[in-house]
């Protein structure tokens, strides 16, 4: 297959970059193989396998996890290699640097990443400049989160603010509270914090959607490193709460798994192959505690389409992919959505 061929190709030569440098790169290349029509010929042919959830229609139910296109400066030509959807962000209401680099770590025999961006991104009115002109017609759903020097006790300002700029332009909206890079934001996963919280954004949510006539689903973006306590506690909360779903899960502070590796030891999340196990255990829990109350997307180092199976089996209705990507290319796509079609 001419797609997995050529990435065989460019992943050493990404590779012998910084992961940040090669980043970017691959992103801009991509971007101009799309502009020039190259995307859709080389793309890896992905099976139909139309899936309807939060009452949205997906081609495929393998998405882009959020992260990699934090401003949807590249929306056209990701969504050109066949994700079911592509989710953009996290965006924060201001622009901000992120954490200094480097900050973004390769952990290549174990299949895995290390990040602590810390959210760089353009600012939400970026974000909103490039959903407006937007070309590719799948689902986009947008992350957002809070800028680093509002104060935790303030998030539900950022979030608010965020949640109206991008209402009209969202397929769905994320609320992620479970980057490990954004001191004290994970705290706000539990109890009454969490409360508040989403009851706010959902009360806005049903104002939105009365103006706008148009009910955009709300999604809340959790954490690997939970006790199955918290995870119920997470599960009783969304459900009060009326929201549509839950995404499960971002990377972990664990390093169970690379303790060989010389980056061990740096800050951040780990995602990728050491994540699996943990992350689908952790959808598993709030599937069973959900019980079919609202739809769960299932992400956390799905290497092969044998992973994405594993997550729909613990329960979840949609997947995505960041770290999988990186390592296989598009062929992971196409491979988690055959797979997903006939496991
Ligand atoms: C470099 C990098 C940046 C990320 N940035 C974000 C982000 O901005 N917002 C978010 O919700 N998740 C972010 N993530 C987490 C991914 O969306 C995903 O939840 C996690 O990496 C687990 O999936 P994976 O093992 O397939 O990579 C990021 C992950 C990586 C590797």
């Amino acid at each position: 297959m001419l797609y997995s061929f050529l990435y065989s190709i460019v992943r050493p030569i990404l590779f012998l970059l910084p992961a940040e440098t090669s980043h970017d790169l691959g992103l801009k290349a991509l971007r101009l193989l799309h502009s020039i029509g190259l995307v859709a010929l080389l793309k890896p042919s992905i099976p139909a396998v139309p899936t309807r959830v939060f009452g949205l229609e997906f081609s495929n139910p393998v998405g882009l996890a959020a992260g990699l296109d934090k401003n949807a400066d590249y929306l056209d030509a990701l969504g050109a290699l066949g994700f079911g959807f592509v989710e953009v962000g996290t965006v924060t209401p201001r622009p901000q640097d992120g954490n200094p680099k480097p900050r973004l770590f390769r952990l290549a025999r174990e299949h895995a990443i290390i990040n602590r961006m810390g959210f760089n991104n353009k600012g939400v009115d970026h974000m909103v400049e490039q959903l407006k002109t937007r070309q590719y017609r799948g689902i986009v759903g947008v992350n957002i989160g809070k800028n680093l020097t509002t104060k935790v006790e303030n998030a539900v300002d950022d979030y608010l603010l965020c949640l109206r700029k991008v209402y009209a332009h969202a397929d769905y909206i994320v609320v992620n509270l479970s980057s490990p890079n954004t001191p004290g934001l994970r705290s706000l996963q539990f109890g009454e914090q969490l409360e508040a919280l989403l009851k706010t954004l959902q009360a806005e949510r049903q104002f939105l959607s009365a103006q706008q006539q148009r009910l955009v689903p709300l999604l809340l973006k959790i954490a690997p490193d939970l006790t199955p306590a918290e995870v119920a506690g997470i599960a009783d909360t969304v459900r009060k709460a009326g929201i549509d779903g839950v995404i499960a899960t971002n990377t972990t502070l664990s390093r169970v798994g690379v303790e060989q590796s010389p980056h061990r030891d740096e800050a951040g999340g780990l995602s990728g192959a050491p994540l699996t196990q943990g992350s689908t255990a952790v959808l598993m829990q709030l599937a069973k505690a959900l019980d079919g109350s609202m739809a769960v997307i299932g992400v956390g180092g799905i290497m092969q389409g044998a992973d994405a199976v594993a997550k729909r089996q613990a329960g979840a209705a949609l997947v995505q992919i960041y770290s999988g990507f990186i390592y296989r290319g598009p062929a992971l796509i196409a491979e988690s959505a055959r797979a997903l079609q006939h496991g």
